[in-house]
């Protein structure tokens, strides 16, 4: 696929078919990852694939009512970013960790397969970043949600161009 229809199909899906996605083809998107712009090459990001014991306790830390949302997919990925003393190189890791965590989007759908950035309450309590190994030193980016296409996403409109770019003299 070109990047530039990557980037304009890549969607968010949110029904997913029940096959996990495999950990070589995990290893193909994290690989990529580690490409995304990055300040100092400091390699500020991390991923944590979660398995049945960690989502189990994720979901444990959840409650039932949000545990529900966490079946939806049926591999999650935690990124998280591991937090610099220096303010300046703290916001730039964030900023490379979120370049990231796109760069696994969007080779996921170039394979085929459908992605979903989440940002759960349970991943900004305590319990719940300890359920998924997840440092004090690190700060939650985003879980991804990934597997296979079970129905189209809808496109979404997005702001025309002119309304958020504009030519300096
Ligand atoms: C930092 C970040 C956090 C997000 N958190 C959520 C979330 O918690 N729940 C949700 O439904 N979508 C979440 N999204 C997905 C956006 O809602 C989605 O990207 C947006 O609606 C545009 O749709 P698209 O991804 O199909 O282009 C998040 C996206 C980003 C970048």
């Amino acid at each position: 696929m070109e990047v530039d229809e990557a980037i304009r199909s890549r969607r968010t899906h949110k029904v997913f078919g029940p096959d996990p996605v495999a950990p070589e083809l995990l290893d193909e998107l994290f690989e990529l990852a580690r490409w995304a712009p990055n300040h100092h090459l400091t390699n500020p990001w991390r991923f944590r694939v979660l398995g049945p014991q960690s989502l189990a306790a994720l979901k444990l830390a959840a409650g039932p009512d949000a545990a529900r949302k966490l079946d939806r997919a049926p591999t999650l990925v935690v990124v998280s970013q591991v937090r610099s003393e220096d303010e300046v190189q703290d916001e730039e890791d964030l900023c490379a960790t979120a370049c990231a965590a796109y760069v696994v989007l969007l080779a996921a759908h170039d394979r085929g397969l459908a992605g979903y950035w989440r940002t759960p309450g349970v991943l900004r309590t305590a319990a719940g970043l300890e359920a998924c190994g997840v440092g004090e030193d690190e700060r939650f980016v985003g879980l991804l949600h990934l597997g296979t296409i079970r129905q189209p996403a809808k496109p979404k409109d997005r702001a025309p161009v002119q309304s958020f770019s504009t030519y300096l003299a």
